[in-house]
């Protein structure tokens, strides 16, 4: 058990909902949680009203520097931070205000959960500019697998209409819904979304640091996690709406004092700070990597129970208008000074290696909003499990009032296996190894 006093800081990149409400641009409007209801997920969440940045507003804003010398709504936006409005950026501030916080709670001793929501690398890539210098153009190579794949079925092709709308994409014109993009541009955009990510983590360092200075290092737990990827030009998408891992799939790291690591000596430090802009650039040792399949899911009873905490109970089926309860299951066996992948025992059951998602689709053929239909207009579901050797994912008719799937009207499926195909280009579905993996599926 831990000791009294154990706390938890929750890293993560932008929270879906946020995500959503910032896309839909009320620019004079405080617009977060339009997929909550305006609640910021309360009342179970929160014991003190969410910190939103104000400087969040200039995001989707004319404040990126053109070619032209003027102010203008990109996508891509390297920005001199001294020169833009309020002169700092949504992500500065949120690590100073988090900072802020656990320092107040480091002088009331009493124990805390910190959640952190990053932008970035959220589009636009409004990020300091001098963090392009880390990734010279001519050093950007583009996705492996760029094209469109030959057996992708329509429906789970999505047309990444929000890129589209911003100024400088819309100034290249591009064909709807299968582009291509530009090769200069595809450049231009990996460049922007890694240098974002070098911003982001000199945030989490930055962030993380405190938490040596403030000594609090030996009893946090840490989660770093994201609530979904983005393709960058992966089967000439460039978005997260679909079922495929590069979407998908998100970093999850966890530190647990004692437990991933040992507990850091009086006066050590864990996190220290290291600037990407060194020359000679410091190396940490690093982490224990673990294979196995995880669901995001899992996250919530996995902290809780670190923290000596009740952990409700398994959701029933259904569980709509059930108070309190959860899915997933703790994911503490998974963090053992051991090499997992030797013992098939710690694999877990097979509930937990298999991962599932779901995607809705309001046509069979990518249209103006197959990215993200509204509730009524959804007609199809993709249904989709990840295992340790394939994803298998089936597109079938879906009732939005009922909320009811329709697995005997499949519109479309898509197969693919993880070692012949890790990218997942290669659609087996009406393959024969495909029919016999499927028939070993039906009950
Ligand atoms: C912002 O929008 C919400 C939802 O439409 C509305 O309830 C609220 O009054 C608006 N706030 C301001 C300051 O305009
Ligand atoms: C959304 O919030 C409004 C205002 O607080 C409330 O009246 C309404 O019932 C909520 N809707 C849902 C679906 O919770
Ligand atoms: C860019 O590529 C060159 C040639 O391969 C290499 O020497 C250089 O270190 C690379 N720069 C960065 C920042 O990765
Ligand atoms: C699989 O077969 C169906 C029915 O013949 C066809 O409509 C579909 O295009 C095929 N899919 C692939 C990926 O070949
Ligand atoms: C955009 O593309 C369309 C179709 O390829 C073409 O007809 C049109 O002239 C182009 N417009 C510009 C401004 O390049
Ligand atoms: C953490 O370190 C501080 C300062 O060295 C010490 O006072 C405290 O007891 C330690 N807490 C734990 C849980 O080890
Ligand atoms: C499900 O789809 C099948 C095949 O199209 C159809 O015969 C059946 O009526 C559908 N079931 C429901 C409940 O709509």
């Amino acid at each position: 058990m831990p000791p009294a006093g154990w706390c938890l800081l929750w890293l993560g990149l932008v929270l879906a909902s946020v995500c959503a409400s910032l896309e839909s641009a009320a620019p004079s409007n405080s617009t977060t949680g339009i997929s909550s209801n305006y609640s910021d997920d309360s009342p179970y969440s929160w014991s003190i009203p969410p910190y939103h940045p104000s400087s969040e507003k200039y995001e989707n804003t004319k404040t990126c520097r053109g070619p032209d010398g003027e102010l203008h709504a990109n996508l891509l936006c390297p920005v001199d931070v001294a020169d833009v409005p309020e002169g700092t950026l949504p992500d500065k501030q949120s690590t100073e205000q988090a900072i802020r916080l656990l320092e107040k709670t480091k002088t009331s001793a009493h124990p805390f959960f910190l959640a952190v929501g990053y932008h970035k690398p959220h589009i636009p890539f409004r990020y300091p500019k001098e963090f392009q210098k880390l990734y010279p153009l001519e050093n950007i190579t583009l996705a492996p697998d760029p094209q469109v794949p030959a057996g992708l079925p329509p429906v789970a092709y999505n047309p990444w209409m929000d890129i589209r709308q911003r100024e400088d994409v819309q100034a290249l014109n591009l064909s709807v819904p299968y582009g291509p993009i530009p090769v200069d541009f595809q450049r231009k955009i990996r460049q922007s979304y890694f240098a974002s990510i070098s911003y982001l983590d000199t945030q989490v360092g930055h962030l993380l640091s405190a938490l040596d200075d403030l000594q609090l290092a030996n009893s946090t737990i840490i989660a770093f996690v994201s609530d979904h990827g983005w393709a960058l030009g992966e089967h000439g998408e460039w978005a997260k709406y679909s079922n495929f891992d590069v979407t998908t799939r998100v970093p999850l790291m966890f530190y647990v004092p004692g437990r991933t690591a040992p507990l850091p000596e009086a006066g050590e430090k864990l996190f220290p700070y290291i600037d990407p802009f060194d020359s000679v650039l410091e190396r940490m040792e690093p982490g224990r990597q673990v294979m196995d399949l995880v669901e995001l899911l899992s996250l919530s009873p996995t902290l809780v129970g670190l923290a000596g905490l009740h952990v409700p109970p398994r959701c029933p089926v259904p569980s709509f208008h059930v108070e309190l309860c959860r899915e997933g299951q703790s994911l503490v066996k998974h963090f053992r000074f051991q090499d997992l992948e030797d013992d098939p025992s710690l694999r877990g059951n097979p509930r937990e290696s298999i991962a599932y998602s779901q995607y809705p689709r309001p046509a069979d053929s990518p249209q103006w909003n197959s990215d993200k239909p509204s509730l009524k207009d959804i007609k199809i579901m993709g249904y989709s499990i990840r295992t340790i050797d394939y994803r298998y994912t089936v597109w079938v008719d879906f009732n939005p009032h009922e909320f009811l799937a329709n697995f005997s009207d499949v519109h479309a499926g898509e197969l693919y296996f993880v070692d012949s195909d890790p990218l997942q280009d290669h659609n087996m579905y009406n393959d024969s190894q495909g029919r016999d993996l499927l028939r070993s599926l039906m009950p």
